[in-house]
């Protein structure tokens, strides 16, 4: 199983995102292996940074050139392999998509990234999905500001799309922050915090809908 956590749009959650997650398979007890996409390499900084007394989770940086070759050969040996898709460049974020047996969306729901969301849908989705049949994945809203009304117009305009939004929400939260600078998920860094619980949330909804 492939998941590419994937937005051509940058500094949407992608990293913070794919860390978590892999965070949260590897403790249940499943192979997983990170797959740096992205040729600022934060996922391989993000596993420098992490604690060596922590669940292992192995992080290999690949170029997108290489993406698909090597995916093939890394799948036979793990569990799962997820994706930090990177990909301004439209050919990384396509070989990302491509790769995955479901992609994860991570977008903020203003209507500017709502626009470049809507962009990465049609340039990039849609081209794959002309290639190689439909994409299965969701949208998942990310940095949402607590005590704001959630850009419901922002909100809207993705559902629009068409294509599936996780009921997961990930807020604005500064634990995720500190979390990523240590090398640790945030269920790690705060087991009892909001952002550990959306996580968890996230981890369930995503397992429920492979
Ligand atoms: N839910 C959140 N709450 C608060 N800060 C966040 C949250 N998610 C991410 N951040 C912060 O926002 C910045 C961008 O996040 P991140 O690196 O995960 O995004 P990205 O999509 O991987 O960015 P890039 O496109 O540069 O790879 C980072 O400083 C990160 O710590
Ligand atoms: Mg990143």
């Amino acid at each position: 199983m492939i998941i590419s956590v994937v937005n051509q749009k940058g500094g949407t959650g992608k990293t913070t995102v794919a860390t978590n997650l892999a965070v949260a398979f590897a403790s249940k007890k499943r192979d997983v292996l990170l797959v740096d996409a992205d040729p600022q390499q934060s996922s391989l900084d993000w596993q420098r940074d992490r604690p060596e007394d922590l669940p292992h989770v192995s992080v290999i940086g690949l170029p997108y050139s290489n993406l698909s070759k090597e995916i093939s050969r890394l799948k036979a040996k793990y569990d799962l392999i997820l994706v930090d898709g990177g990909g301004r460049i439209t050919a990384n974020a396509r070989a990302a998509v491509a790769v995955a047996d479901f992609i994860v969306v991570p977008t903020l729901a203003s209507k500017p990234d709502a626009m470049s969301t809507h962009s990465f849908f049609n340039e990039v989705v849609e081209e794959v999905a002309a290639m190689k049949g439909k994409v299965k994945g969701a949208v998942l809203f990310t940095m949402i500001k607590s005590g704001t009304l959630f850009n419901i117009a922002g909100q809207e305009q993705i559902k629009e799309f068409g294509f599936p939004v996780f009921d997961s929400l990930i807020y604005n939260r500064i634990t995720y922050q500190e979390a990523i600078s240590q090398g640790k998920s945030a269920a790690e860094f705060a087991p009892k915090s909001k952002a550990a619980q959306e996580i968890k949330s996230l981890f369930k909804e995503l397992s429920s809908s492979l």
